[in-house]
């Protein structure tokens, strides 16, 4: 890591223990060290160690370790050059703004889009209150949000054409390049540039710094498609990895351990503006193991309220099942009037939503309730026996072996059977994971030579990120290709010449395939042209995939449609550069 004099003033005026105190506070001495739960996994018995003496870090679950700077960096999101600004603040340190020479070009290119992504907040945010805006401010009106939230969360208005932003940043002296890596315009067929977002509602999403790294844009006329339009996956934005919402909660979460997790943007601005600020949402993706992982260094407490319909309540079925595969313990919400939580805050208020709040139940008896709601005549032995199965399926999910055993008892006494009869059932449920999170280990072998390809080429040399950066994890179709493609995205870039090691010890499991993989010789031919040829051969396979289950499909919603027609125009754009 870079050394200069300010970064050793820093060094030396604190002490890490102090730093990650602030973060952590658990931290209690242990003999020399001082121990905790890791902040940056999910346990309960603590094997986050901070040395005193060595000013270091280390935790023995899940291999994170460094020095202060790494610390501040891991747990914040920040690159070097950030935590270092954070840091100097804290010690009373002067910290030149421009610090670029402790920057890598990465770091660098993360700078400028940030602030591109700001002066493009700050230029939809004026539009909301031109002339151009005011549909947009009556309709915001309409859904009952003051003008203290609609600064709080810097919604904006980004004008019909297609070319307002494209202007402005003309204007203003910024590059093509940036605002297209940014995500902020888009080419059409013909190389015709527009601005992604036109005639949309535009919320800012921000990261935990609070930074602006996405937009998300709702449309105001009902029948326009899609109705939320979310920025593209770019270096500074994974949907993935974000929670709506997270910077404005986080002072909360971190104070009562509290965390609220509703279904979409608007919930999200309701609820803080009535008060309820620990509330954060996906961005319209469902929950992710990721999430999961950020949700459990914060929160111990975690209440899933998605909307009250169909959808709403499987999703919050399957967020229950993610949480629990992560070894966290969430409770589920109903409101129960079907209501958006934004619609119930709005009619009820406060203190009836919360009452809501109380009331959630743990995901078994969330859906044994579902179960025998509006239910007037008492199901019959083959309804009895068809639930159960199905709520075993989320018994089975659960880790916990007490809990299992509770929920076992639970489905029995519920819906009058014997216990021994459902623990027997349970038993041939389809084999869980032991595993937490780490689905992959279970089959590692079977990785078809592309995706190996892939992995191998960015193990040797992770740089190559940059140019996979058209490829998600689910274009895999080997599940551990998935998760290993899926931990170098989120891998450290100062960890990227030990990724290798690094995996290795993330997936115990497969870590002699890992290392393998490394170290083995991938033959003749450049390995950055490889890589091209590689990532866009796996992305069209992946495209072909997606578009046969499409087709596949008994009929298509608007989305899919959409997704179908995207996906055929990608598969052509692939094809012609191959
Ligand atoms: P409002 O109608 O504005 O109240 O939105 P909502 O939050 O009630 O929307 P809904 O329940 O339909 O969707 C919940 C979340 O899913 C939204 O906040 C979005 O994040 C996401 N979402 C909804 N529709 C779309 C869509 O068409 N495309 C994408 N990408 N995301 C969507
Ligand atoms: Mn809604």
């Amino acid at each position: 890591m870079s050394s200069s004099p300010v970064i050793e003033a820093i060094r030396e005026k604190l002490d890490i223990v102090d730093v990650v105190r602030e973060y952590v506070p658990a931290l209690k001495k242990a003999g020399r060290n001082h121990k905790a739960p890791c902040p940056f996994h999910n346990e309960k018995t603590p094997s986050f160690t901070v040395s005193p003496d060595k000013q270091i870090f280390y935790c023995f679950g899940c291999n994170e370790g460094g020095d202060m700077f790494t610390f501040v960096m891991k747990i914040e999101g920040l690159t070097f050059p950030e935590a270092a600004r954070k840091l100097a603040l804290k010690a009373g340190v002067e910290y030149g703004e421009e610090r670029s020479h402790a920057m890598t070009e990465a770091d660098r290119e993360r700078l400028e889009l940030k602030k591109l992504l700001t002066a493009a907040a700050e230029f939809y945010h004026k539009q909301l209150f031109s002339e151009a805006g005011e549909k947009a401010r009556l309709y915001l009106g309409e859904r009952r949000l003051n003008k203290a939230t609609v600064e709080r969360f810097g919604l904006g208005w980004a004008p019909h054409g297609g070319s307002a932003l494209i202007d402005e940043m003309k204007a203003k002296g910024w590059s093509r390049d940036l605002a297209q890596k940014a995500g902020l315009i888009s080419e059409r067929e013909g190389g015709l540039v527009v601005d992604t977002f036109r005639g949309r509602i535009i919320f800012p999403i921000r990261n935990q710094a609070g930074e602006t790294v996405a937009f998300g844009g709702r449309v105001l006329d009902p029948e326009a498609q899609p109705k939320y339009l979310n920025s593209p996956e770019t270096i500074l934005f994974s949907k993935r990895r974000t929670l709506y919402g997270i910077h404005a909660a986080l002072p909360q979460i971190r104070k009562t351990g509290k965390l609220l997790l509703l279904e979409g943007y608007m919930d999200v601005i309701g609820a803080h503006q009535h008060g309820v600020d620990w509330a954060v949402a996906p961005l319209g993706t469902a929950l992710t193991s990721e999430h999961a992982g950020f949700i459990g260094r914060y929160a111990k407490n975690t209440v899933v309220m998605f909307d009250d319909d169909r959808a709403g309540i499987q999703a919050s079925v399957r967020a229950a099942e993610i949480f629990m595969e992560a070894g966290m313990y969430v409770r589920l919400a109903n409101l129960g009037t079907g209501q958006d939580p934004d619609e119930f805050l709005n009619e009820y208020g406060r203190d009836a939503f919360e009452v809501k709040l109380e009331q959630a139940s743990d995901p078994l008896e969330f859906r044994v309730n579902l179960f025998f709601k509006n239910r007037t005549t008492p199901p019959g032995s083959q309804e009895k026996a068809q639930a159960i199965a199905l709520l075993l399926e989320t018994v089975s999910k659960q880790p916990d072996e007490i809990l299992k055993s509770e929920w076992v008892k639970t489905i029995a006494s519920r819906f009058g059977v014997q216990e021994d009869s459902v623990l027997k059932q349970l038993k041939k449920a389809p084999e869980v994971r032991e595993n937490k999170g780490r689905t992959a280990a279970a089959a590692p072998k079977e990785i078809p030579a592309l995706e190996r390809g892939i992995i191998q080429l960015l193990l040797r040399d992770p740089s190559f990120l940059e140019k996979a950066s058209l490829l998600a994890p689910e274009d895999f179709s080997s599940p551990l290709a998935r998760e290993l493609f899926a931990a170098l995205l989120v891998l450290d870039p100062a960890a990227r010449p030990k990724a290798a090691s690094a995996l290795a010890a993330q997936f115990p499991e497969s870590a002699s395939l890992i290392m393998g993989l490394a170290v083995a010789d991938i033959g003749e031919g450049g390995d950055a042209q490889n890589a091209v040829r590689a990532v866009r051969m796996l992305k069209r396979k992946a495209s072909e995939r997606r578009i046969k289950e499409l087709k596949g499909a008994a009929s298509m919603t608007p989305q899919q449609l959409e997704e179908y027609s995207r996906l055929m125009a990608e598969l052509k754009s692939l094809a012609k550069d191959l």
